[in-house]
């Protein structure tokens, strides 16, 4: 019985072929409706499509010295990055968890989050770079970048006020400001005003910009052509993509700062395309009752980012954890537990179960599945019996290639809509990406890559595609936005 309604669940997970095709041209569709002015749209806004104002790639000459501050996902970052020009760079860190109070916490707010990142920007310089702190540096100020990677409706290089939380956030208060400015005034307060916030960028854009500057995309060693750089991703706690699009087609900037640009010579700007936001409507994507559920109950957001609810690290766990409680429920597993109440009290607590363990159990080919087995204890205090575990990867499984597979539905609609696999005779291109789920989760990427040849790309199209890891990449991106502000 068991086994049926694993099975049941797992094809619901499926994603076929023709399942790509309908959401490879329904995005397609959506970054055209998000492209064009607001005024021309009825319900349907499509993707959010911010325009990052970010109009030129690096080349790997750029130098110079700067500080990155970095909030993304699972950490913060403070970093001073050293451009040396020649596609390489030294970088000086700081990382720390985000702590959970701020994350959750009713009360909190802009100011006390804000305040934590100024004190550990402090911290950083401290350590450093003292000579900041105690005058005896020549240079009177320091230009910061700043990731924020959250949906801000960018107004400049360095200012934009968020238009919502995503990935656990709830402060109330910030939404709506600007949050260049926030920072800003809490590096005043802890007595940094020498430090400038000259340049916010989002996590995918720096991940595009350190790509092209680390990537020395000329002529490919085995092929003798060029390969480009067209993509920045993230997927992690989140998941989101930029590229560069042809100012021409942004139809919702302003007429006169298109002539402008138009005028200085510049051609593109980078768009954060904001694809966790894909089909909120659910028109393509597929609902079943546990996607439904984790979003209307558990999600701090419902009815926004629904993609990255199918997709990104935050969610891959609790998807586990909602139909483990459902097949409970139903009788099927876990039958020493008598009612929901007598459950573990961490498999009743949404967002407990990490998808960290889920990489575990993902590829245990342990007899038995002892791995298996000694991760749901150490998480979950969860007792399993071996043919429960052998159910409970398959649903792994499933979850994890279902996230993958919808994962190449962005990046082959990019690929198609901006036509750049035939702008030259066999052209092939990168993509940069981050975040906890491509670097750790196992086969991740090779999923992706087999959704790829499955999507309307085809296996030729595939090949020439590159999908290339560009670790911390926004500090060095945060730090090169800085450089040209
Ligand atoms: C980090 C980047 O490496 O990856 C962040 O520096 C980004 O900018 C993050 O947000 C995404 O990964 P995760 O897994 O922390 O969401
Ligand atoms: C969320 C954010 C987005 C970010 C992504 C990856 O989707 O809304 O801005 O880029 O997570 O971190």
């Amino acid at each position: 019985q068991l086994d049926d309604a694993v099975n049941a669940i797992a094809k619901e997970f499926e994603i076929t072929p023709e399942k790509l095709d309908e959401l490879t041209a329904h995005f397609i569709e959506q970054m055209e409706k998000g492209l064009a002015p607001v005024e021309n749209k009825t319900t349907d806004k499509g993707l959010p499509m911010i325009p990052s104002f970010v109009t030129g790639t690096p080349n790997g000459t750029e130098q110079g010295i700067l500080l990155a501050a970095d909030l993304g996902g699972t950490n913060f970052r403070v970093c001073s990055v050293t451009l040396n020009g020649d596609h390489t760079y030294s970088m000086e860190q700081m990382k720390s968890k985000i702590p959970d109070e701020l994350l959750e916490g009713k009360e909190v707010t802009s100011d006390q989050l804000f305040g934590y990142l100024a004190r550990r920007t402090l911290t950083f310089l401290k350590k450093y770079h003292p000579e900041y702190i105690d005058g005896s540096s020549n240079s009177e100020s320091l230009r910061l970048g700043f990731t924020f990677s959250y949906p801000v409706d960018q107004t400049s290089l360095n200012s934009g006020t968020l238009i919502r939380w995503t990935k656990g956030f709830s402060i109330e208060d910030t939404v709506g400001k600007d949050v260049v400015q926030l920072y800003q005034d809490q590096l005043k307060e802890v007595g940094l005003e020498f430090v400038n916030v000259v340049a916010m960028t989002n996590d995918t854009v720096g991940t595009f910009l350190s790509h092209c500057y680390t990537s020395n995309n000329t002529d490919s060693m085995t092929t003798g052509e060029i390969s480009e750089p067209i993509i920045g991703c993230i997927f992690g706690t989140g998941t989101n993509g930029c590229y560069m699009e042809e100012i021409s087609k942004i139809t919702k900037l302003p007429q006169d700062l298109r002539d402008r640009l138009t005028k200085e010579g510049k051609t593109h700007m980078i768009i954060n395309t904001e694809w966790g936001s894909f089909d909120n409507e659910l028109k393509h994507l597929p609902a079943t009752k546990y996607d439904i559920d984790i979003d209307q109950k558990f999600s701090s957001n419902p009815g926004f980012h629904l993609f990255e609810k199918r997709v990104s690290g935050m969610f891959l766990g609790e998807l586990l954890r909602n139909i483990l409680v459902d097949l409970h429920a139903r009788g099927l597993i876990f039958n020493q537990y008598r009612s929901k109440d007598q459950l573990p009290h961490r498999l009743q607590t949404p967002f407990e179960l990490d998808s960290e363990v889920l990489s575990h159990i993902e590829i245990d080919d342990s007899t038995g599945l002892r791995e298996t087995e000694l991760s749901l204890l150490q998480s979950l205090r969860l007792p399993t019996s071996p043919s429960e575990r052998l159910q409970i990867q398959k649903l792994v499984r499933a979850i994890s290639r279902r996230s993958a597979y919808l994962s190449a539905v962005p990046l082959a609609a990019i690929i198609i809509k901006t036509g750049v696999l035939n702008k030259r005779y066999h052209g092939e291109v990168e993509i940069g990406c981050d975040g906890s789920v491509v670097e750790y989760y196992p086969g991740y990427r090779s999923m992706l890559r087999h959704a790829l040849a499955l999507s309307p790309l085809g296996a030729e199209g595939e090949r020439k595609v590159h999908i290339k890891l560009a670790k911390d990449g926004s500090g060095v991106g945060a730090a090169l936005c800085a450089l040209v502000a």
